[in-house]
């Protein structure tokens, strides 16, 4: 999968407008995580608002990098095997990636059209994929 000009031109754009109200957002994020996907919640053990910083920091890095993949590749891929280390399971990505798409609909209101939806979808499809397949290399074996 890979993304469009225009699709990333909207990631970037949209992502810009949702910066100033990082922190909040960051908030909503782990609110609606914790909701739809309560037993992911013992895993994060540090202050929330810390780990929220992290995330945004880490979204902003994956965002800049949108239009030369090579360049956050490695490091999504070394993020990802961390994070089995913290427990994740590859099907936690698809409530991250739900809870990630509220939380820019909460940050963007009337902002977040149709098209700024699609591509951060796919954006999220990208990233989680890449994020999975390194740090669960038994289950791409699985289904190849
Ligand atoms: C695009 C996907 C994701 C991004 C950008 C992201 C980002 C981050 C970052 C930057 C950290 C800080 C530590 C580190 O870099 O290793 C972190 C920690 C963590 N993430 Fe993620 N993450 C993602 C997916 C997930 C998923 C799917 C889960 C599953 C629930 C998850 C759960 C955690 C936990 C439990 C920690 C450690 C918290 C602690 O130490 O208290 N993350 N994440």
């Amino acid at each position: 999968m890979s993304l469009t000009a225009e699709q990333i031109q909207l990631v970037q754009s949209s992502f810009a407008k949702v910066r100033p109200v990082a922190d909040q957002a960051a908030a909503i994020f782990y609110a609606r995580l914790f909701e739809i996907a309560p037993q992911v919640k013992p895993m994060f053990k540090g202050d929330m608002a810390e780990q929220g910083r992290k995330l945004m920091a880490m979204l902003n890095t994956v965002v800049n990098g949108l239009t030369n993949l090579d360049s956050i590749v490695p490091a999504a891929q070394s993020m990802a095997r961390r994070h089995v280390d913290y427990g994740v399971q590859p099907e936690h990505y698809a409530y991250v990636g739900s809870a990630l798409l509220y939380a820019l609909g909460q940050g963007l209101g009337t902002d977040f059209t149709p098209a700024v939806k699609l591509a951060w979808t796919d954006a999220y499809g990208l990233l989680s994929g890449v994020m999975i397949a390194a740090a669960y290399p038994a289950m791409q074996e699985q289904r190849a």
